[in-house]
């Protein structure tokens, strides 16, 4: 599969099967996050991993009951050990970071025949409740894991002349 493949083969899986994720995968998985850029190399992503059923289930009710978050295998949480500093831009640099290396856990899942989901719809403080993560410390975004059991529907994107300007904003 070549990196165009994996990125039109990718969707929000919202149904897993109960088949847990082989260690191997889930390492090669983590291993492609570990390679993202991140603005000055700060690195500052942290990724807890949680299999146990318990605690998946309290990350659900954390995630507004989404029910497919308890149900797959596994659940990543993308934190940042952060600063919260700002790049000359304007912008801080620690979602954005978490965020390249969240969507390459997602396109190399992919690969490996997995499905992934962007999780934003949480509540930041119970998350960190459940799995004892510091107060410095934000979570992100969640990420459940695992083998689909549902199929991807058709894409609904703008068209390429819709969001993409030449030369200047506008053309
Ligand atoms: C930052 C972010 C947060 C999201 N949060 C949720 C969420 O809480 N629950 C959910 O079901 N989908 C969530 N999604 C998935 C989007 O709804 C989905 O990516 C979008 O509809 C496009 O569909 P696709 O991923 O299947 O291509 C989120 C996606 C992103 C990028």
């Amino acid at each position: 599969m070549d990196v165009l493949e994996a990125i039109q083969q990718r969707y929000s899986v919202r149904q897993y099967r109960p088949q847990p994720v082989e260690s191997e995968k889930l390492e090669r998985v983590l291993e492609a996050a570990r390679l993202a850029p991140s603005a000055g190399n700060r690195q500052e992503w942290r990724f807890v991993v949680v299999t146990d059923d318990q605690t998946r289930q309290q990350m659900m009710e954390a995630a507004s009951g989404q029910a497919f978050v308890g149900q797959a295998p596994v659940v990543i949480a993308a934190c940042a050990e952060t600063d919260e500093r700002a790049m000359m831009c304007g912008q801080a640099s620690y979602p954005i970071d978490v965020a390249i290396a969240l969507e390459h856990i997602a396109l190399q899942a992919t690969e490996e025949g997995l499905g992934t989901c962007w999780v934003g719809a949480f509540d930041e403080a119970a998350v960190k409740e459940v799995l004892d993560i510091p107060p410095a410390i934000r979570v992100v975004q969640l990420m459940p894991l695992g083998y689909p059991a549902d199929q991807p529907k058709p894409k609904q994107r703008l068209a390429l002349d819709e969001i993409v300007f030449h030369e200047k904003w506008g053309q």
